[in-house]
Order: C-alpha cells, then structure tokens, then sequence
C-alpha cells in the first residue's frame, strides 16, 4: 500500500538538527521534510540550504497547513515550551530529549495531545538501533536466561552546569532538569525500556556536585574563582524495579573525565550481555557480547540482526563541519511516528514513553527528599520490536519500522 507521506518541519536549526535533518532527508518513503525555522535565521538558512528544503519562520512552520509533524530541536530548557506551541497549532511534536525538564510541563504537554488526539513522543530513539535491537532480540529468544539485573552507568566530564561544550547564556541552563541527568538519563533509560518494559518503583541519591571546582580556563575572567553552580543535579544514582521483575540501577556523573565511560550490563540466569553506549546505535565500536553461563571465559561478539547500525564515524558529514552524532540515525523514530499517523497505530516513542522517563527521573529527585520509594504512574508498553534481518537499501530498513503489517 502506498502512503502519503507525511509532511514535517524541524524547529531549532542548532548542533543536532544535522543529524535529524540527514536521517530525514535520506530516503525514507514515509517523510517529506518541508522546511526548518531557528531563532537565528543564519543558522536555518545553513540548515536549509544542505539540506534542500524550506527556510521557514517558526510562526510558517505552525501555519503551514500541510505539515503535521513538527521536530523540535530546541536547547532542553526550550522542549515544554516549543512542543506545546506544535501541539496547539494542531500538529504531532516530536521533542529532542527530555521531553521537557519539568515534570509538571511534561505532563501538560502529554495531556495537551491526548486533548487533541495528536501524538507527542521525545528521543532518544538509539534503542531502534541495530545494537539494542539485536540485545532485545537476545533477551527475547532467551539466550540470557531469565534477566534478573541490569547496571548502567554514564560517567560523562561536563560539570554540573554545562550541556555539552560549556555554560549556556540562558538562564535556565544548569537549573534543575537541564543537567546531565535529564540530559543522558533517557539514553539508559529507554535501552533498558526496550529490553524490559516500564519501571513500577524507583528510589535513589541525587546532588549538585560542585564541591571545590575552579574555572581551570587561564583565559576566563574568573580563572581560580570558585565555580558558580546554577544548582541543577549533576550526580544521581537510581534503584529501578521494573514491571517484569527486573531490578536496574542507573548511575548518571557529570564529573567524569575524557573519554565518558557508558555501560550496560545485563545479568540473567543463564547469560550476561555487555552493551554498547546506548548514545549510539551500534557499530563501530560499539558492539554486543554474549556471555554463556558454563563458558565465563569467553564473551561472542554477536551479529547484528537488525538495520540501522551507525555509519563510519571519520566519514565527514555532508556539511564538511564537525557535527554532533553525524553518523547515526538520530530520527528514526520521526519516522515511525509518520507511519502512526498513517496507520492509526501508537508510535513507538510515544507520549507515555516520554513522560515514563521524566516520571523516573524526577520519582529519583524525589526519593532524595522524601526518603520514600516512589510508584511510578506512567505503564508505557514495550515498543514493538523491528522486523530483524532487514538490511541495506534505506527504504529496506525502512519496512522494519513499518511491521505491522508484516507476516
Ligand atoms: N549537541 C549534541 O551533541 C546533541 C546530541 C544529542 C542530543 N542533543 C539534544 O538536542 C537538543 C538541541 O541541542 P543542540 O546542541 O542542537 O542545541 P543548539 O543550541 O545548537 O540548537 C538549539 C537551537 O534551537 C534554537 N531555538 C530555541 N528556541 C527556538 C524557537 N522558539 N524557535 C526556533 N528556534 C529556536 C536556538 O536558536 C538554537 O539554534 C538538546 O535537547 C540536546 O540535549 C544534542
């Protein structure tokens, strides 16, 4: 059956709208990339121009009646707000992450659409990837056993203000919910989602760390001085039970040191799968190993059996520059979400899904404050799996995303 495609815009022409922007304009039958606005015209018109599509105004973008799924690629501390300007516009967001760094501006939001009857869904979408599929795909046909633990941690050496490449000028940048426990913890937290379904509980720590630092730059105004924290969590350790029985912990540290140290590992009765950084989608590095229970010794490095695996990271991208995440397929679940709309069906980062993982993030907040373990309210169902062993051609790997209907 031939769709009509699904016409989209992207709002927030910065750092990650490249890859966004190279995934939706690489073939896919099911998108129709429109045009794509930013508060600084320079920035959209670089965007548009790479790209062949429309430099459009924001205000164009939510008019344009032919476009129904807008991309929001704001700064985090931007997500709430822009995604309920898409939603009453009448069009279906799909946010960077996290959906919003307030809890209370999620929930609005994931209201707002169900109001509406429009889909909101945020990423990061790297567990559609080749790697976590493939892990899925492990747990699934049993080859770890029963799953029992799950341990995942990303030491990342940011500070507790910064997002990335250094202090953000808005002042709502390093307040809470737009550190690295927003920032990163949806990366771990929608891995193990895949594998295992929602969290009911979760308890735990988080701080601001910003005990003894100095501004280390010599050319800095402030070189020596103690470093201003804007209080956001920048440490956080988390306890999660899931629905299936499950147990999982989340460690999240902004003062770790170059290069970042991600892990992921799975401990069954029968098996230990050690995962790749859940910020990529599987290649390059970025491998799963399968350890048997009988043989401790000796970790496989398992086959992939799903597409979307990352491309050759020293490939430069189209725009001849450094950009972010420039070979993964940063996206795809735009995509899937276009096939939603198509097919009447849920996508499968949905809103329930986004608000789940701010629900954890800030149940964990919480638990530091209150001392209590906290139920989580928010039963998203585990995504549908892609169809495995689709491979190559874009529009192959596309109908993996498009299983539905596939026998
Ligand atoms: N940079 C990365 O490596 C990276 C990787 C993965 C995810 N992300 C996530 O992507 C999001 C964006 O990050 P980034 O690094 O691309 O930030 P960025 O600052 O480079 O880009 C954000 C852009 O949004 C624009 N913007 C803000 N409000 C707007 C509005 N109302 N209308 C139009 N444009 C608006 C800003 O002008 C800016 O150009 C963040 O949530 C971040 O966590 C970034």
């Amino acid at each position: 059956m031939n769709l009509k495609p699904v016409k989209v815009g992207l709002i927030g022409s910065g750092n990650i709208s490249y890859t966004y922007l190279n995934t939706l304009t690489s073939g896919f039958k099911i998108v129709e990339v429109v045009g794509c606005s930013d508060l600084v015209p320079e920035k959209s018109k670089a965007r548009a121009e790479l790209f062949g599509i429309r430099q459009m105004s924001t205000e164009e973008i939510l008019a344009d009646p032919e476009i129904e799924l807008v991309v929001n690629t704001t700064e985090l501390w931007n997500h709430n707000k822009v995604t309920k300007m898409i939603l009453e516009a009448g069009k279906n967001a799909y946010s960077e992450k996290a959906m919003g760094h307030t809890l209370e501006g999620a929930r609005a939001n994931y209201e707002l659409a169900k109001s509406k009857g429009l889909f909101v869904g945020s990423a990061p979408d790297c567990y559609m990837g080749a790697a976590w599929q493939t892990a899925r795909k492990l747990i699934d046909d049993g080859m770890i056993g029963i799953p029992l633990v799950a341990y995942s941690q990303c030491m990342r050496g940011y500070g507790a203000n910064e997002q990335g490449g250094g202090k953000h000028p808005d002042p709502l940048a390093g307040t809470h919910g737009t550190t690295i426990t927003y920032d990163m913890g949806g990366y771990y937290l929608n891995v193990l989602f895949n594998l295992f379904g929602p969290v009911k509980r979760a308890s735990g720590f988080s701080k601001n760390f910003n005990g003894g630092r100095t501004y280390v730059n010599t050319q800095h105004p402030d070189y020596g001085k103690p470093f201003k924290s804007e209080g956001g969590e920048s440490i956080m350790l988390g306890s999660l039970e899931f629905e299936s029985g499950v147990y999982g912990c989340l460690v999240l540290c902004a003062e770790g040191f170059n290069p970042e140290v991600p892990r992921v590992d799975i401990y069954g009765t029968e098996g230990i799968l050690t995962l790749p950084d859940p910020n990529n989608f599987g290649g390059w590095m970025n491998n799963v190993y399968l350890t048997r229970k009988g043989n401790p010794g000796e970790a496989f490095k398992v086959p992939f059996t799903h597409g979307f695996s990352d491309t050759d990271p020293d490939a430069p991208a189209r725009s001849g520059n450094p950009e972010p995440c420039h070979n993964s397929w940063r996206g795809i679940a735009v995509v899937d979400m276009a096939y939603a709309i198509r097919r009447k069906r849920e996508p499968r980062s949905n809103g329930d899904l986004a608000l789940h993982t701010v629900e954890i993030l800030n149940a964990i907040d919480s638990s530091n404050v209150d001392n209590q373990v906290h139920e989580i309210k928010t039963k998203p169902a585990r995504p549908e799996m892609l169809t495995p062993g689709r491979y190559g051609q874009v529009t192959v790997m596309e109908s993996s995303i498009d299983n539905i209907n596939v026998s």
